[in-house]
């Protein structure tokens, strides 16, 4: 999608479609809405007044020009009561209208949005907002059909907003594109099926990012993590024909300084359960039991492109959880690149099991606050749906820098205590610790375990078991793969860029 912007007159403007906006409750159309009502001799309000268009958030109006000005038509969208208006409403109502502009066949479209709508934003983060929304709303995955969809597509896309300066179109713009290309990045690797995407696929994927973007990159084969001792890694990937691997990225944005952000993935590329197999049904769904690493590869193409001025380490531990022989049983006791010995309670408790290693091979290459995103526990759909990701943290000033990124980035999250009192689960007669306890607070458990491989390095957990698949389209999200967390991680390094400044 190609982005312009243009400072004419919305009354004489040439273009195929015009998306206006307008909130709920309000009988004035406000700024650019009215400016087009005025041209349209107050057709548009007559709709309003009628009760044909509301404003109700997500509302798509389709109305033609009344051969009154050269634009084509009209998309009118509700954003919903102003008071409630906020960039994630914005971004998320701009992406409904792009997949309706979409589907009437629209090629080239002009978005009209006053930047006064809402006084406290600040022009360049709503530019951004619209161009994720439109980016973002429009992706979709190619697959493997032998006859593509023949696809409509929206080519251009006009920006109006009165007042926005050219630096700020150019940043909203650039940070836009990036941070949703690098979500869709991530969508694409989640959404590829395990027999596409195997680990050392997902390390050549990772390699061919760093590559691009000239971030330093090296992979651990079989025979490195051997000599490491990364254990629990090796011990998940026993059972599978596919190697395990560990990728390692190193963005190194501020030479000058010694923090570190170290960003761990979870990439188990498919997960059977193991031995403790899961259930038949739905299975296949574990294809995506690498969102986490997904993400965080995201993220890395996010700062390849806009170089903020901090360093980003990331850490991706990668296997399958596969059955045979060779398999690792529950009681069996491991080692772990850490030293600390792990009873198996449960084989499809594997993820944390590698993010274990993962976690502490970050902190061995210095990364000084860490963040691990994992689709780890069936628990945390229980506990959060499938709307906000469960956030658990051992430093509380920590979380609060992650959990500000993820309300710019507009994902919701929501923390979950990781009290002293909860050890008691992961109690082993025979082992440091146990790597599932069974009983309540499953995921709280899996946050519990990886805060042993945390130690004292400030760190965050998300659990996005819950968030990486939608079962339906909404706003944002086609259905399917979300890429969830590349956006508050971008957003997290952007953060620190400020504060090294
Ligand atoms: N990959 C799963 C978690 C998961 C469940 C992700 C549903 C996405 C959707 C994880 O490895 C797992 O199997 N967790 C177990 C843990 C249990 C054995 C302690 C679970 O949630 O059942
Ligand atoms: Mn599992
Ligand atoms: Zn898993």
């Amino acid at each position: 999608m190609e982005w312009k912007v243009t400072k004419e007159a919305l009354a004489t403007l040439v273009t195929d479609c015009l998306l206006v906006v307008h909130t709920e409750g309000e009988d004035s159309l406000q700024g650019c809405t009215q400016e087009v009502d005025a041209a349209l001799d107050h057709r548009i309000s007559g709709l309003v007044t009628e009760g044909e268009i509301s404003g109700k958030y997500g509302e798509v109006t389709l109305v033609h020009n009344w051969g009154k000005i050269p634009a084509k038509r009209l998309l009118v969208l509700g954003l919903g009561k102003c008071s409630k208006l906020d960039l994630d409403k914005m971004r998320n109502g701009m992406a409904i209208a792009s997949r309706k502009a979409r589907a009437a066949g629209v090629k080239q479209l002009t978005v009209a949005c006053s930047p006064t709508l809402n006084n406290r934003w600040n022009p360049a983060d709503l530019v951004q907002a619209v161009v994720e929304g439109f980016e973002l709303g429009v992706y979709r995955y190619q697959g493997y059909k032998q006859k593509q969809e023949q696809e409509r597509a929206l080519e251009t896309v006009w920006l109006v907003m009165p007042g926005v300066t050219d630096s700020a179109f150019e940043a909203g713009i650039e940070r836009g594109r990036v941070f949703a290309a690098a979500t869709n990045t991530a969508r694409d690797l989640t959404y590829e099926p395990a027999n596409k995407l195997t680990p050392s696929i997902l390390a050549e994927r990772a390699l061919e990012i760093a590559n691009r973007h000239g971030i330093e990159a090296e992979v651990l084969d079989e025979q490195k993590l051997n000599e490491l001792g990364m254990d629990a890694l090796l011990s998940v990937s026993k059972a599978s024909a596919e190697v395990p691997r560990m990728i390692v990225l190193h963005y190194r944005g501020a030479p000058e300084s010694k923090e570190i952000l170290g960003w761990v993935g979870k990439g188990v590329t498919f997960d059977s359960g193991g031995i403790q197999v899961k259930p038949g049904r739905g299975m296949g769904d574990m294809k995506g039991d690498m969102a986490g690493a997904a993400a965080v590869l995201g993220a890395m193409e996010a700062i390849g492109a806009l170089k903020p001025h901090c360093n980003v380490t990331a850490v991706i531990p990668t296997c399958e959880n596969m059955i045979n022989g060779n398999g690792y049983r529950p009681g069996d006791v491991i080692s772990s690149f850490s030293g600390k010995t792990i009873e198996i309670q449960h084989t499809d408790a594997e993820g944390r099991l590698i993010l274990a290693d993962g976690l502490a091979y970050a902190r061995r290459l210095g990364a000084t606050s860490l963040v691990n995103v994992a689709t780890l526990t069936g628990a945390v759909v229980t506990a959060l749906g499938y709307i906000t990701t469960g956030l658990m943290t051992n430093d509380e000033k920590w979380a609060e820098e992650v959990k500000a990124a993820a309300r710019v980035a507009g994902e919701k999250m929501w923390e979950l205590p990781l009290f002293e009192e909860y050890e008691e689960y992961l109690k082993s007669e025979v082992a440091d610790l146990k790597n599932e306890g069974g009983g309540p607070a499953g995921s709280i458990q899996g946050g519990m375990f990886l805060k042993h491989f945390a130690e004292k390095t400030p760190w965050v957990h998300l659990d996005i078991a819950g968030t990486a698949e939608s079962n339906q389209e909404k706003g944002i999200h086609p259905k399917g793969s979300t890429g969830v967390a590349v956006r508050t991680l971008a957003q997290l390094a952007m953060q620190f860029d400020r504060q090294m400044k």
